[in-house]
């Protein structure tokens, strides 16, 4: 089979998604597949339109890769595709959006406001602990975590126009303070839970791509009624979404508080799949290679 593994293109998450995209081809190949790496400019349906691929491998982050907007065009070339659709992209991609589709359904999510960044200068939004976060970014870029005790991430307050001047809404949250966990859907079966324990005290880009600066903790020690609900959320948001193939459901739980204290915060539709990334992680801890989770995926886009 002809695929395109599509990469890179301009968003924060480019390095990451080139890492991506590169472990995605190789993979691709040593199955046997013809592979046609492309880079995402802005020519990139020319491009497309030359190469003519059975499939196109979907390896980009962020967007305009994970929000619909590739998707679309995709579609209305009547291109072949890996990953969800346009429909659930763009709600997927927008952590609010995602609230809207998911609280009713009784899906545990934080709750919390849109602000727009001006106002951040006036002071704290919510109460603290809180964090602040760019609506549509990944990989944990231009988030900010305030508490009493100080800031980790971006800076808050007068410094607020500098790392924040491209995002005029942003999405201002409680901070849930506890343990960071995060589960994968492959398909019809979500594949347990890891826990994060970043050493330099937060799950931030550095702490998630730079080998040995987070223990990954698979299966994670938590209660069986935690991973039941992650499993069983996980799930749920990938249905109730319409994602398709692979998703990755990333929650924080207040270990204080029991089942009551765990919050989905979003859920990823376009999953690193880098050395350190955690669907293939999963994938590995239930007895499936790298190659044979990039085959799924594929598989699972014919189906
Ligand atoms: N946004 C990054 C790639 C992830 O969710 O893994
Ligand atoms: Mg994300």
């Amino acid at each position: 089979m002809h695929i395109v593994v599509l990469m890179g293109g301009w968003s924060g998450e480019r390095p990451v998604s080139l890492k991506s995209g590169e472990g995605v081809a190789e993979a691709l190949e040593s199955l046997g597949h013809r592979v046609t790496r492309i880079d995402m400019d802005r020519d990139v349906a020319a491009r497309l339109a030359e190469a003519k691929p059975d499939l196109v491998f979907n390896a980009l982050h962020g967007s305009p890769g994970e929000d619909g907007t590739v998707q679309g065009m995709m579609d209305l070339m009547g291109l072949r595709y890996t990953h969800s659709g346009l429909a659930t992209s763009v709600i997927a991609v927008d952590k609010q959006l995602t609230k809207q589709a998911l609280v009713p359904h009784g899906i545990p999510m934080p709750g919390g406001r849109m602000v727009k960044s001006a106002e951040l200068f006036e002071g704290d939004p919510l109460p603290r602990p809180y964090v602040v976060k760019p609506v549509n970014e990944g990989s944990s870029l231009g988030v900010a975590i305030v508490t009493d005790e100080g800031n980790y991430g971006n800076p808050i307050g007068r410094d607020v126009a500098g790392p924040w001047a491209e995002f005029e809404e942003l999405l201002a949250e409680p901070y849930i303070r506890g343990r960071e966990l995060t589960t994968a859907v492959l398909g019809d079966r979500a594949m347990g839970v890891t826990e994060l324990k970043p050493k330099n005290g937060w799950y931030d880009f550095d702490s998630k791509y730079t080998d040995g600066l987070t223990e990954h903790v698979y299966p994670a020690d938590v209660p069986d009624e935690i991973t039941q609900a992650c499993n069983a959320i996980a799930l749920e948001a990938h249905r109730l979404l319409g994602c398709r193939g692979t998703s990755r459901a990333d929650f924080r739980w207040d270990d204080s508080r029991g089942v009551d204290g765990l919050f989905l915060l979003e859920v990823n539709t376009q999953p690193g799949m880098t050395p350190l990334s955690l669907v293939p992680e999963q994938a590995r801890h239930n007895g499936m290679s790298y190659p044979e989770l990039v085959q799924r995926i594929v598989d699972e886009a014919l189906r």
